[in-house]
């Protein structure tokens, strides 16, 4: 079988543990070269551990493939700049970033500590902007062409999560940073798109639903090998918009969770009402009840906080 990757260098943050163990492999097996990072932080984002890359480096360099790690905080901006660095220097360029790692913390809006909103936005956010504003710096230069940038959104983006604004609020600020840089790099021959996972891993294992189960030591990650719920499951649609068959893929947000991979349509206008000039309050009083919101319901406040990640 033929190798879709071969001679293609890559970066995966977050890639000693859950999704991003998975992409590593799966670039590696198809013949890129790949730096593993992970800061091998706890799901909160505390503690470092050398650990989770290095493990999967290992793992990546028994099965004949080629490897290095990196156990830089992507959220610290010249670590980020090193780690960049790392793959450049080590293989002469960079082609393919993809952006996984992440943390959780979940509280209700009211009870979220600036600490706890902070520390998302700066993983997610940040961490990502950090790492592809380097490798931008390096692809606006390299001019070799068939780059490729995935970052990582959720469906908590995209539909909203009670209990995880601060989270919701990265992942879609995600999907904006992803269309943005497939606008800007388009000329530089970067492609830029979003996954919304799902799998089975330490962090849905938080989730309301699998929460006994993991306090009794049976969490639902730990018996996901194998399984549609495998977190190795979200690799393929990866593997393939990093190769050149997937040039004309870009901006787009893509679902991969289990044996399902989907196409998002991008947001449209759904409804409008035009004027001809500035509206009259209370013209828009009556008018907008009958149109532009008609029939619309709030969202169901009895919900139970959102079990996804
Ligand atoms: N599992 C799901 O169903 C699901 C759903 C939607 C979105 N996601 C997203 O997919 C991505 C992967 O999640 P996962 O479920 O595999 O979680 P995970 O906790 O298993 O893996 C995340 C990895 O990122 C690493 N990491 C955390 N902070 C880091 C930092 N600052 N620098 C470098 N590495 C860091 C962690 O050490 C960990 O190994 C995340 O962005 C997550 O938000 C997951």
């Amino acid at each position: 079988m033929p190798h879709h990757l071969e001679g293609k260098t890559a970066i995966v943050t977050g890639g000693g543990r859950g999704i991003g163990r998975g992409i590593a492999l799966a670039l590696a097996a198809q013949g890129a070269k790949v730096i593993v990072n992970d800061y091998g932080a706890t799901v909160e984002g505390q503690g470092t551990d050398n650990m989770p890359a290095s493990q999967v480096v290992e793992e990546i360099r028994k099965a004949g493939g080629t490897a290095e790690p990196n156990f830089a905080d992507v959220s610290d901006h010249r670590a980020a700049e090193d780690l960049v660095r790392q793959a450049i220097n080590t293989w002469g360029h960079l082609d393919i970033l993809v952006n996984v790692a992440g943390i959780l913390r979940e509280r209700m809006i009211f009870n979220m500590t600036e600490e706890e909103w902070d520390a998302v936005i700066r993983v997610h956010l940040k961490g990502t902007y950090n790492t592809t504003h380097f490798a931008s710096i390096h692809w606006r230069s390299d001019r070799r062409g068939g780059y490729r940038l995935i970052n990582f959104t959720s469906t908590a983006g995209i539909n909203g999560s009670a209990g995880q604004p601060n989270y919701a609020a990265a992942k879609a600020g995600l999907i904006g940073f992803t269309k943005s840089c497939a606008n800007a790099l388009a000329r530089y021959g970067v492609t830029s798109n979003a996954i919304a996972p799902g799998a089975a891993t330490r962090m849905t294992d938080r989730g309301l639903a699998n929460q006994d189960a993991t306090r009794s030591g049976a969490a639902p990650s730990a018996r996901a090998g194998g399984s549609e719920r495998d977190p190795e499951n979200v690799a393929p649609i990866v593997v393939y918009l990093c190769s050149g068959e997937a040039e004309n893929v870009s901006g787009r947000v893509i679902a991969a969770s289990g044996y399902r991979i989907g196409l998002y349509s991008d947001m449209q206008m759904e409804r409008e009402i035009f004027n001809d000039g500035p509206w009259d309050v209370d013209r828009l009083f009556e008018l907008a009840p009958n149109t532009l919101f008609k029939g619309l319901t709030p969202p169901d406040g009895n919900r139970p906080m959102s079990a996804s990640a």
